[in-house]
């Protein structure tokens, strides 16, 4: 089954459905294969216009036809949006992908039912400019087919890694999923701190950001571990090695897995709290 022959339907167009539509015409999806439903009539005549897609308001109709439904609406209205899509759903039997955060894969099969093949996805915002890492986990129903399809939409973005239990979901979500942040936190105080050692503000904001970028291309473009292109860096005595050092003698190694610990655990409670 290619992606291509496949009709996919976005349910709520905002930021994310947004991301995913735009890189999967970007790698050659047929717009005419692609609707998005909305309740927001401005922002779909802005997508059909930009993006060719096929749109509508009523989420049932949107569903009708469709191999692949994503929900990308907000957790908090989830249920309430497709509680009246169920019976839909059930006689289309699509494959239903949801990235809504912290909606466990129990709470969708208590709203659609059993039989419905689920794909829970963890996505993150650089998904908006197609260098997005998504976590896929699938459950049984999902066939081996639909499983490559769904990869697909999310390879059409960025990575796509599938995890082995719904337990992992809150591992992608403290790296990847809330992961960019860091990375801003990280190029924002190096720019302030390059400020300070005396170049410009747009110096300090592209140098420091172009590192990150091309530090990260390195890492996925070779064999080697990151930590042994970390010391490939290093020269003994350099400059490097002398950074190097105070990051690591002032515990930035235990920083980041606490940080991440506490994102987990945070991700943990909501779940918790949104399968109330
Ligand atoms: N890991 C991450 O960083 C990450 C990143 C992004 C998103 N996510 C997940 O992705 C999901 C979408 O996020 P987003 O940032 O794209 O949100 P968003 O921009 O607010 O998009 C949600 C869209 O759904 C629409 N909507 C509301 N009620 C609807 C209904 N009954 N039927 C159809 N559409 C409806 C909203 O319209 P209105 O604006 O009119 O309400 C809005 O256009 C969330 O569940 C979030 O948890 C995760």
């Amino acid at each position: 089954m290619k992606l291509d022959e496949l009709n996919i339907s976005f349910i709520g167009a905002g930021n994310m459905a947004s991301a995913i539509i735009g890189g999967l015409i970007e790698n050659g999806v047929s717009p005419k294969r692609v609707t998005a439903s909305d309740p927001s009539q401005d922002k779909l005549t802005q997508m059909a216009e930009t993006l060719g897609i096929s749109i509508t308001t009523d989420n049932v109709e949107a569903v009708r036809a469709a191999d692949i439904v994503l929900l990308c609406v907000k957790p908090q209205v989830l249920e309430a949006v497709i509680a009246p899509m169920k019976d839909a759903l059930a006689a289309q039997s699509p494959v239903v992908v949801s990235i809504a955060a912290g909606i466990e894969v129990s709470s969708l099969q208590k709203w659609l039912g059993e039989d419905i093949a689920i794909v829970r996805v963890m996505p993150n915002t650089p998904a908006q400019v197609l260098e997005g890492a998504s976590g896929l986990y699938a459950t049984e129903k999902v066939s081996a087919e639909q499983k490559q399809a769904v990869e697909d939409v999310f390879a059409a973005i960025g990575v796509a890694r599938w995890v082995a239990s719904e337990e992992l979901i809150h591992a992608v979500t403290a790296v990847s999923g809330s992961g960019p942040a860091y990375f801003f936190l990280m190029i924002s105080e190096m720019a302030k701190a390059a400020e300070k050692l005396g170049l410009s503000t747009e110096d300090a904001k592209q140098l420091a950001a172009q590192t990150a970028l091309g530090s990260a291309k390195m890492v996925l473009g070779s064999d080697l571990p990151a930590e042994q292109l970390k010391k490939n860096v290093m020269s003994p005595g350099g400059t490097t090695e002398r950074a190097i050092h105070v990051f690591e003698n002032e515990g930035l190694p235990q920083l980041v897995e606490k940080a991440m610990t506490a994102c987990a655990d945070r991700s943990i409670e909501m779940a918790a709290l949104l399968g109330k």
